[in-house]
């Protein structure tokens, strides 16, 4: 007999004939955005859910699924939405889908970090209105190339930043919990501590997963270590930077601009970044290529499948 899987939200059309394949699955194909309840509901007497960045799913929401659920395929390589331990503690696998959106994410990293230091919003809104002429102050951003960047987190996705960064002649600092070898390092200089990464950087890319110890690490007083003018770019999670004090930043100029895809509290903006002209914004967009999409998809499903012929899946993460 095939599992029964919930799905949270649509999928591309090749991934939701692969699950159905495999599995008995409830599809979701208005791509309503459930609350809390309805996965609780939806999922009832299923075997696994496919889930979402989108779908917080809390210790709470965790203690009400059906006991018949024994495995949270997410559909992402971020888990913060999930309280993996409260999971554990139930006896459900959750995994994630690393590896595969390495590229897709990185790109969008230098995208916000160029969108950001060279002024890609105010140009954009210049030209919309019509309202420019070329001249020599006119909009003048910050240089990326040959500058020191910092990496806040250097696992994959960071990785695959610096070696872009690197096209760009950039001298690469890291923090991260621990020294990497000589071979991932790829000559990155490591810093112990996340106050020397600061003091070093003029562009900052944050990389880092979205866990307890991380959120907002990224606040007042770590921002107070960067020089004046630093570029800042988050393709990360929002939960990572305390808004109000990067707000402040970008306002008193310790910050000169600030790129980024992902929210507190997605899918709403906090209004004060709204306001502000050194500012990139992206709805994040960092995994959404075609290809990455569909091989996301196929990883949780290739999870699912794992878990149910009674082998470990590659990614779990609990
Ligand atoms: C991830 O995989 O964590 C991405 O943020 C999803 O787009």
């Amino acid at each position: 007999m095939k599992k029964k899987i919930f799905v949270t939200r649509r999928l591309l059309k090749e991934n939701e004939e692969k699950l159905k394949e495999l599995f008995e699955v409830t599809l979701n194909k208005d791509d309503k955005i459930y609350k809390p309840q309805e996965i609780i509901d939806g999922s009832k007497n299923f075997d696994g859910i496919l889930s979402s960045v989108s779908d917080p799913i809390s210790a709470d929401t965790i203690s009400k699924l059906s006991s018949s659920i024994k495995i949270i395929a997410n559909g992402a390589v971020g888990f913060g939405n999930i309280d993996i331990k409260a999971a554990k503690e139930k006896g459900i696998t959750v995994t994630n889908t690393p590896d595969v959106l390495t590229d897709a994410t990185a790109d969008i990293q230098i995208l916000l970090l160029l969108g950001a230091s060279r002024k890609a919003y105010e140009g954009r809104l210049a030209a919309e209105t019509q309202n420019w002429k070329w001249s020599w102050d006119f909009l003048l951003g910050k240089q990326m190339s040959n500058k020191k960047l910092g990496i806040l987190g250097m696992g994959r996705i960071g990785r695959a930043v610096a070696k872009r960064a690197k096209a760009f002649n950039m001298e690469i600092h890291y923090h991260n919990r621990s020294k990497l070898s000589p071979e991932l390092e790829d000559g990155a200089i490591y810093h112990k501590d996340l106050k020397s990464l600061f003091k070093q950087s003029e562009f900052l890319s944050i990389n880092c997963p979205a866990t307890p110890e991380t959120t907002k690490l990224v606040n007042k007083e770590t921002l107070s270590y960067l020089e004046e003018n630093t570029v800042v770019g988050n393709a990360a999670r929002g939960d990572i930077v305390d808004d109000d004090a990067m707000i402040e930043a970008l306002k008193s100029g310790k910050v000169f601009a600030y790129g980024l895809d992902v929210y507190n509290g997605e899918p709403k903006i906090h209004p004060e970044y709204l306001k502000l002209k050194n500012i990139f914004l992206l709805p994040h967009l960092g995994s959404a290529t075609k290809r990455t999409r569909w091989d996301m998809a196929f990883r949780a499903t290739k999870n699912l499948e794992d878990f149910f012929s009674g082998n470990k899946p590659q990614d779990q993460v609990n």
